[in-house]
C-alpha cells in the first residue's frame, strides 16, 4: 500500500511490467545456459571447436552442427544459446531505458549488457588462447550475470516497489545476509578453482566452507522468521537460501565422491555423473541469486531507526536514489 502522506521524494515508484518481465526472461533464459555451459566443462569439450568467432572457419550462425560429434554439438549450441541470451539482454536494456525512471536501474541494465558482452569475449578467448584460467573466469562471470538479472527482477518487482515501511534492524539481519552472500560468492570462486584445476586442499576447504554456509543460512532464516513485525518476502528468500544450500551440499557430496582423489586425471564421464556435477555448478548460481535477493530485501525492509514523523524508505533504498534522479 502506498503511503498517501509521503512527499514526492518519498513516494514509491509504480510497478512497470516491461522491465520486470524483461529481467525475468533474461534470468529464465540464462539458467539453462549455465547448465549447458557447465556440461561443456564437465565433459571437457571446451576445445571441441578450436576457433572463434567462426566455427571451423564457417559463420557460426549458418554452421550445420547436427551431424557433428557430441562435443562439437554441445560447445557450438552453447555459443548459439549465449548469443540468444545476448539478444534478451539487449531487450532488457531497451525495456529499462523506455520504462524505468531510475538512473541507477538503467545503469545496472547497461552493466548487464556489458557483462554479457565480456562473457562472450571470455568464452571466445578461452578457445583462442586455449586457457583454463579464462574458462574459470568465464564460469564465475556467468554466475554473476545470472545473479544480476535476478537482482534486476527484484528491483522491478512489486515487493521492492511497495511502500516497505522499513523497521530498525535490531537482530542484525542485514549484516548476516551480507555475510551469507560473501561466503557464497567466495565458495563459487573456490568451486571454479576446484572444477578447473582440481586439487585436494581446494576440495577440503570447499567442503568445509559449504557446511559453514549452511549454518549461516540456517541462522539467517531463523532471524528472518522470528522478526516482529513479520517480513514475509524476506523470510521466503531466506528460506530459499537455506533449502538451496542444503541441496547444494547433497549435490556437492556426490560430486566429491565422483571426483575423488582430485588428481586432475581426465576420466570418462557417465551421464549420471555429468548430471550431478553440472547440477551442483548450476545450483550454485541459483543459491547465489537467492542470497542476492535475501540481501536486497533485508536492506529494503530494514533500516536505521526512522526519523520522527517519517514512515518512509531508509536512506539505503534505491527508491530514494530514483527520487533524486
Ligand atoms: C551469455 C553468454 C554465456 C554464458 C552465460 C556462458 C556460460 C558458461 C558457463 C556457466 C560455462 C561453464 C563454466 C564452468 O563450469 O566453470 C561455460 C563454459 C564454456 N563457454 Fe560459455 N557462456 C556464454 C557464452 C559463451 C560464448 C559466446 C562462447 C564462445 C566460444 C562460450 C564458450 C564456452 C566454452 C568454450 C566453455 C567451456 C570452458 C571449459 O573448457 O571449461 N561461452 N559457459
Ligand atoms: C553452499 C555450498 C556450496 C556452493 C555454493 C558450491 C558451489 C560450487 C560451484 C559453483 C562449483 C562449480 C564452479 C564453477 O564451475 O564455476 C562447485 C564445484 C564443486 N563443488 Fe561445490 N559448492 C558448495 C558445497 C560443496 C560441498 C559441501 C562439496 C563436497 C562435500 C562440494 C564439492 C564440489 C566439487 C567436488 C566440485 C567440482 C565439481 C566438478 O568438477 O564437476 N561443494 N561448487
Amino acid at each position: 500500500m502506498t503511503n498517501p502522506t509521503a512527499t514526492p521524494n518519498e513516494r514509491p515508484l509504480a510497478y512497470r511490467a516491461a522491465p520486470h518481465w524483461a529481467a525475468v526472461l533474461a534470468g529464465v533464459l540464462t539458467l539453462p545456459l549455465l547448465y549447458v555451459g557447465g556440461s561443456v566443462t564437465t565433459y571437457r569439450v571446451g576445445m571441441a571447436v578450436p576457433d572463434w568467432p567462426r566455427t571451423f572457419g564457417e559463420n557460426m550462425f549458418t554452421y550445420n552442427f547436427w551431424d557433428a560429434p557430441f562435443g562439437v554439438q554441445l560447445e557450438h549450441s552453447h555459443r548459439l544459446y549465449g548469443s540468444a541470451v545476448g539478444v534478451a539482454t539487449i531487450a532488457l536494456c531497451v525495456a529499462f531505458f523506455a520504462f524505468d525512471k531510475r538512473k541507477w536501474a538503467k545503469s545496472l541494465a547497461v552493466a548487464a549488457l556489458a557483462i554479457v558482452i565480456i562473457q562472450g569475449l571470455l568464452g571466445g578467448y578461452r578457445v583462442r588462447l586455449n586457457s583454463t584460467m579464462v574458462a574459470a573466469l568465464h564460469g564465475c562471470l556467468a554466475q554473476v550475470f545470472f545473479a544480476l538479472t535476478v537482482a534486476l527482477a527484484t528491483f522491478t518487482g512489486r515487493d521492492w516497489l511497495s511502500d516497505a515501511k522499513p523497521t530498525p534492524d535490531a537482530k542484525g539481519v542485514r549484516g548476516l545476509a551480507v555475510v551469507t552472500l560473501l561466503l557464497v560468492a567466495a565458495q563459487i570462486g573456490l568451486g571454479a578453482v576446484l572444477r578447473h584445476f582440481s586439487g585436494r586442499h581446494a576440495a577440503y576447504t570447499h567442503a568445509v566452507l559449504g557446511v559453514a554456509i549452511l549454518g549461516v543460512a540456517a541462522h539467517l532464516f531463523v532471524k528472518a522468521k522470528r522478526h516482529d513485525p513479520p517480513k514475509p518476502s524476506l523470510r521466503s528468500a531466506a528460506r530459499w537460501v537455506e533449502v538451496l544450500a542444503g541441496l547444494q551440499i547433497l549435490l556437492g557430496v556426490v560430486a566429491f565422491v565422483m571426483l575423488w582423489p582430485f588428481d586432475g586425471m581426465p576420466r570418462p564421464v557417465t551421464t549420471a555423473q555429468a548430471a550431478f556435477r553440472t547440477l551442483h555448478q548450476t545450483n550454485g548460481a541459483v543459491l547465489l541469486a537467492a542470497s542476492v535477493v535475501a540481501t536486497l530485501r533485508a536492506f529494503r525492509h530494514f533500516g536505521p531507526a526512522a526519523k520522527p514523523g517519517s514512515i518512509t524508505s531508509p536512506s539505503t533504498s534505491p527508491t530514494d536514489l530514483e527520487a533524486v534522479a
